[in-house]
């Protein structure tokens, strides 16, 4: 959960090094030093490489652009027309940098540290790509599905596609482990959170277990709901990672008897540190820890976290006895 970023002294040094976000993310010698960062400094169980989700739009031919103090901007696409200068032909060759960045990473990481490779989920993405710009509600992507339906369907069909092509790659160039983010799945009612945030994730895992059966693939499906049962049940998901607001006792006997769980520290509690926090990781652990768990945050990481909360967060969780 963004454990690489601002909240690092070394990550604001090596950031001020690139022109802008996508150099930082298409420079291997600054995204490898990047990934390793935070590894270095707490000596986490994985590595996840640094990239971001938006390079994807970027390779299909969008224009994507990082404004400072402003997240994320792209040229919306919003018709058919504007859908069709989008291809995918490029794509390989346009994320070459960040297969780069995955074959140096496994030459560097120690052999213990697994290597996550990522990407965003359709409806996130295309969120995005329709909007233009980050929010809170994307109304314009969620009226496109309604309104413009073919043209949805269509761009949904080029992501999945184009994502089985690219988290396919990322194996390849040495990813050991496939994290797929729906940061916005909790946006959508309940009938387009089944058709444009489970079925689109089934499909790509369905497809990632063709080509690599033995490459576990974790989902965060963020905001599901108790759409999250039927993303353990039927999603073909290794694991899942809880967001926030999952309730701890329904996630332990609904979810984790279908596969592993991943979660789920509310990233101000970590800002708060002290014993609130303490308290918490206590919880989380006894409650989710008697089976196949992976301690992380239910959402990214803050960038004003203080460092020493991050250090002690990692303390309490290896201390930690069942
Ligand atoms: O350390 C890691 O976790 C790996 C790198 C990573 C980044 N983004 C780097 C990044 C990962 C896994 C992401 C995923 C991502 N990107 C998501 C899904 C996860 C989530 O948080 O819900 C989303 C929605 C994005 C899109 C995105 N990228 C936004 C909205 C922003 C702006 C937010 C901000 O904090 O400014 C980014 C930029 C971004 N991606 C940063 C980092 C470290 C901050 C850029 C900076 O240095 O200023």
């Amino acid at each position: 959960m963004r454990q690489a970023g601002r909240y690092l002294p070394e990550y604001r040094a090596l950031r001020a090094r690139a022109k802008s976000f996508l150099e930082f993310c298409f420079e291997p010698d600054l995204a490898v030093e990047a990934t390793l960062q935070p590894v270095r400094r707490f000596g986490f169980d994985a590595a996840i490489l640094f990239s971001d989700i938006l390079v994807l739009p970027h390779a299909l031919g969008q224009s994507v652009r990082f404004a400072e103090g402003h997240g994320p901007l792209l040229e919306p696409v919003r018709s058919m027309e504007e859908f069709r200068r989008l291809s995918a032909s490029g794509l390989k060759e346009r994320l070459a940098p960040v297969f780069e960045t995955l074959r140096r990473l496994v030459q560097v990481l120690p052999s213990q540290t697994t290597l996550i490779g990522f990407a965003g989920a359709p409806w996130t993405i295309a969120s995005y790509m329709i909007q233009g710009a980050g929010g809170s509600d994307f109304v314009i992507a969620r009226r496109m599905i309604h309104e413009e339906p073919d043209f949805f369907a269509r761009l949904m069909d080029l992501l999945i596609e184009s994502t089985i092509d690219y988290l396919a790659a990322q194996v390849r160039a040495g990813a050991e482990v496939l994290q797929i983010f729906d940061s916005w799945a909790g946006v959508l009612a309940e009938q387009e959170r089944r058709q444009w945030s489970l079925l689109p994730l089934s499909r790509i895992v369905a497809g990632l277990k063709a080509l690599h059966p033995q490459v576990p693939i974790i989902l965060f499906p963020k905001g599901a709901g108790l759409l999250y049962r039927d993303f353990a049940v039927s999603s073909g998901a290794a694991a899942l990672g809880l967001d926030t607001g999952s309730a701890l006792d329904w996630a332990a006997s609904e979810l984790q008897p279908y596969l592993a769980l991943q979660g789920n520290l509310d990233p101000v509690l970590l800002l708060s540190g002290g014993p609130a926090m303490a308290r918490e990781v206590s919880r989380i652990l006894d409650k989710l820890g008697r089976a196949p768990f992976i301690f992380n945050l239910g959402h990214g990481i803050l960038p004003e976290t203080p460092i020493a909360h991050v250090a002690e967060l990692v303390k309490l969780v290896r201390g930690h006895s069942a």
